[in-house]
């Protein structure tokens, strides 16, 4: 049984509209939704005795969301992760983006779907937000119609997006919470131990565009078929931490893709995704100077993402799954965060 309440999370400025808070509770999992962004903005799970942290970085109030952060629990459109320079052609026609990465365009650009109000509407377990982009928004081609769904049901947490478009537009839609088993702000994740259940990753350039080599992973410090500790994984390799997008063997069906491990507090999390990439994202951009919920500091390396989705800048690259929706057809993806 999931008990689903309602409340009202604040006011947007300037007549923006009422954001409301969705509180979703079963035995083992509270998490909180706003239809802001459709944020996670709190996530509590169990600890082996039975103790409930709140295990995702966010803020207490809605003032902390509309500034500046790194889109913390929010749904990410219309598309995720970097489309090079920001362009793309779809049939035969150019198309810019706002450049908001460096050279590239990023998450859906300036005003993307983490900061537009969505309609909510509470279902069974759950609440589903629906949200229309207009043609032309953020420089993306087609009406474009988006649902998202949030259930909460015992240890699991299933996210559901679908959209139809009325021109070809790409799409690529995720959530993209930050997670700290341990509790949010309590320091570096570097005692988690990671698995992802991928033989190949994607290589990126100095700005974070995939080559479009799609590398094994064997030898390599992507090698996350069997757990690793990311602290020794990261002195050994090296490393600066994981900001890649892992290629998941693609069947359409709901398939684990993740599992992460805090020893210290027993908590695992497993990810399974209908979606053909994850972007393992630790946090490297973090640097401590965001005040988070409590008072809370989010230092460098203080969270992990896993953002289920469809391969960067898959819209220039034709050898990697394709990401345009035509009229007529439907995006569906599913994502699944267990707590068990
Ligand atoms: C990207 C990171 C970026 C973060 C926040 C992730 O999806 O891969 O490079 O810093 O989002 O924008």
């Amino acid at each position: 049984m999931t008990l689903v309440s309602r409340e009202v999370f604040g006011t947007l400025p300037d007549g923006g509209g009422t954001v409301e808070k969705f509180h979703l509770e079963s035995d083992l999992l509270r998490a909180d939704v706003i239809s802001y962004g459709c944020i996670l903005t709190r996530l509590e799970t169990k600890d082996s005795h039975g103790n409930f942290s709140d295990i995702v970085l966010g803020f207490d109030d809605l003032e902390g969301y509309l500034n500046k952060h790194p889109y913390f629990g929010a749904v990410v459109g219309r598309v995720a992760n970097r489309i090079a320079n920001g362009k793309f052609s779809v049939d035969g026609k150019d198309y810019q983006l706002a450049i908001n990465n460096g050279p590239n365009s990023i998450h859906g650009g300036l005003k993307g779907f983490d900061k537009v109000l969505w309609i909510p509407e509470v279902i069974q377990n759950g609440v589903r937000f629906s949200y229309t982009s207009a043609d032309g928004e953020e420089g993306y081609p087609g009406e474009l119609k988006v649902w998202v769904t949030y259930v909460v049901e015992g240890s699991k947490l299933t996210i559901n997006y679908k959209a139809q478009s009325s021109k070809a537009t790409p799409i690529n839609l995720t959530n993209h919470s930050y997670f700290n088993l341990a509790g949010q702000g309590s320091g570096v994740i570097y005692d988690h131990q990671v698995t992802i259940d991928a033989d190949h990753y994607l290589p990126v350039d100095d700005t974070m565009i995939p080559t479009g080599q799609v590398a094994p992973v064997e030898g390599t410090a992507f090698d996350l078929r069997t757990p690793v500790e990311l602290e020794n994984h990261i002195k050994n390799f090296n490393l600066n931490g994981f900001d890649h997008n892992f290629c998941l063997a693609v069947n359409n069906e709901l398939k684990q893709c993740a599992r992460v491990h805090h020893p210290a507090s027993g908590r695992v999390l497993t990810v399974s995704t209908t979606q053909p990439g994850v972007q393992f994202y630790t946090a490297n951009f973090l640097d401590g100077t965001l005040k988070g919920k409590g008072g809370s500091v989010y230092p460098k390396h203080s969270a992990f993402c896993l953002e289920t989705q469809a391969w960067p800048d898959a819209v220039n690259k034709s050898q990697f799954p394709s990401t345009l929706l035509h009229p007529g057809e439907e995006y569906k993806h599913t994502t699944c965060f267990d707590f068990a």
